[in-house]
């Protein structure tokens, strides 16, 4: 009831919706209008009254909601379950156990914080309340299983396109599916594949975007080497668009126009560069040459053998920078 009444504000954004109109739609009494109402504002809507005209919307909280992410969202046939969740260990996990559940494709799940975060190869993911924007969707793609770490670099194209659209900062992709800006962490990716090679198989794309965090968000570890919207614009930004955005994006590369390698090569600041290959405790210098139709990465070390890297395996870093993973 209470998103009905939201989704009717904003679509009237500014405007008026009169209670009757809500009362009669919604099935409910004026009184139980009044009081979604004084519980939205509450929650910080800024909602206006005005005798004879209804309710308008003025202003909207930095909350993820729901019925707020759906208004932005395009193409909500393909998106058809938006859950979100006040908190949760992490959103890869819970979309995890929807899948055993045969949780359909398109569904998509937001929390306002993760207690147990998780990050590429095993690391932690950092997910103070209220800042970020972390979410994970959940994809059949109709592709062979090995192509699949593609659908990483899809998912990095398409919040670079986001970030670009509502916040206005233009982002480089680090390989596989880093999101920088001057060099700093803005987003990560962890794509996952839960079933088996031969049969069903789901793809579990999880995404952290640094949206409003303040320096003091990032613990001391990652506070040289993390940025966030906030940090790069001196402004907060509305994370129910901003997380719209994102599918709106991804749904364009993965349903509509398709997805174009050559559009991430031109935007990977790995490619073209001396890199250090991380793998385990061992440390190797080459030569980043290319992205393969797999998502991997094409090197050259310096005894002059080419070899194909996976996404998974290795982390990579900077020739010469020592901090950055
Ligand atoms: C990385 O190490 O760069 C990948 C970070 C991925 C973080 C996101 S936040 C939402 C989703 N849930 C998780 O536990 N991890 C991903």
């Amino acid at each position: 009831m209470k998103d009905y009444i939201i989704r009717r504000l904003l679509e009237n954004m500014g405007g008026y919706v009169s209670g009757e109109e809500l009362c009669e739609h919604s099935g409910v009494t004026r009184s139980a209008v009044w009081k979604y109402i004084s519980s939205l504002r509450d929650e910080g809507f800024k909602i206006e009254a005005a005798s004879g005209k209804g309710y308008s919307l003025r202003e909207i909280p930095d909350v993820l909601c729901q019925a707020a992410i759906e208004h932005y969202t395009e193409n909500n046939d393909f998106w058809k379950k938006i859950i979100v969740l006040n908190m949760v260990d992490s959103t890869n996990l819970y979309l995890r156990s929807l899948c055993n559940l045969r949780a359909a494709e398109g569904t998509a799940v937001f929390a306002s914080c993760q207690t147990d975060g998780r990050g590429r190869r095993g690391r932690v993911w950092q997910s103070p309340d209220s800042d970020g924007i972390y979410m994970s969707v959940l994809l059949t793609p109709d592709m062979p299983y090995e192509k699949v770490p593609i659908m990483s670099l899809y998912a990095a194209v398409a919040v670079k396109k986001a970030v670009e659209e509502v916040c206005n900062i233009s982002c480089d992709i680090k390989w596989p599916n880093d999101l920088q800006v001057g060099g700093k962490k803005l987003c990560g990716i962890l794509c996952e594949v839960t079933g088996e090679i031969n049969n069903d198989f789901y793809c579990i794309i999880g995404i952290g975007i640094n949206a409003n965090h303040k320096k003091r968000s990032f613990e001391k570890d990652i506070r040289d080497t993390a940025t966030s919207v906030l940090l790069e614009t001196g402004h907060t930004v509305d994370r129910c668009k901003l997380a719209a955005a994102v599918l709106n994006n991804f749904y364009k590369l993965y349903k509509k126009d398709g997805f174009s390698i050559d559009e991430y090569r031109k935007d990977c600041i790995t490619l073209n560069n001396e890199i250090t290959v991380l793998r385990g405790d061992n440390a190797i210098s080459a030569y980043a040459l290319d992205v393969t139709s797999t998502g991997g990465l094409l090197i050259k070390t310096d005894d002059g053998k080419i070899s194909e890297v996976k996404s998974g395996e290795v982390s990579i870093r900077a020739a010469g920078n020592k901090n950055d993973k």
